[in-house]
């Protein structure tokens, strides 16, 4: 399995002869083109994380997974959806997923309500990754911890708008994963960070911080 850095929070995950987006919000990849994409996941509304999903779901075919009003949001332009709530696990032929609670605002573009937000646990290949979405540090986490054991962490790290890095270095420390992967930080300079102390933060609790680059990859 391969995760690919696509820029804020945006991520391609290859598996078995297929790929999944996640927010695909795509302004700082130009030259990506999605393609062979079965699965979108899109943990809320906001621009900067549904992203062009319409567009790909509309152009690979690919279907988007999303809390009930934003999958129907989406449908209502066409795409193809599949409509789920924060839950239990949903099957897919290259593994599952469990939406997670997160805390945060939900609107489309256009200012709809678009439900609660989510995070996504997938279990893929035998490894769990859990991406967390735009959310603050929430007693949630040590629950995901607790139930999912995820091996990789993908958090938010950028402040303002979500944790910030003392915040997901406390979630880290509480999700308990080997690796921790870092995002929403640095698109715009409301979220600049200086990613070194989140480096010395994650090395601290013992854990290994992988911060990708733009088109990065990263096999697990
Ligand atoms: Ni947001
Ligand atoms: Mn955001």
């Amino acid at each position: 399995m391969k995760l690919t850095y696509l820029g804020h929070s945006a991520f391609e995950i290859e598996t078995k002869g297929t790929k999944i987006l996640i927010d695909p919000f795509l302004v700082r990849v130009p030259a990506y083109k999605p393609n062979n994409i079965s699965d979108i996941f899109v943990t809320h509304g906001h621009g900067d994380h549904l992203g062009s999903a319409i567009n790909i779901s509309k152009n690979n075919n690919a279907t988007i997974t999303a809390t009930f009003e934003l999958a129907n949001y989406c449908a209502s332009y066409g795409a193809k959806t599949n409509d789920v709530a924060l839950g239990g696990w949903i099957n897919y032929k290259w593994g599952r997923v469990v939406l997670v609670p997160a805390i945060h605002g939900n609107s489309t573009p256009d200012g709809k309500y678009a439900g609660v937000p989510c995070g996504f646990v997938f279990e893929i290949e035998g490894k769990k990754i859990y991406y967390a979405g735009d959310t603050s540090l929430s007693s949630e986490m040590k629950v995901i911890g607790e139930i999912y054991k995820p091996d990789i962490s993908i958090l938010p790290i950028g402040g303002k708008y979500t944790m910030d890095i003392e915040h997901s270095i406390i979630a880290s420390e509480w999700l308990g994963s080997n690796t921790i992967i870092p995002m929403h930080f640095d698109t715009f300079s409301a979220i600049a960070v200086d990613i070194n102390d989140f480096i010395s933060g994650i090395n601290a609790i013992g854990a290994k911080p992988v911060v990708l680059n733009i088109m990065d990859e990263f096999n697990l």
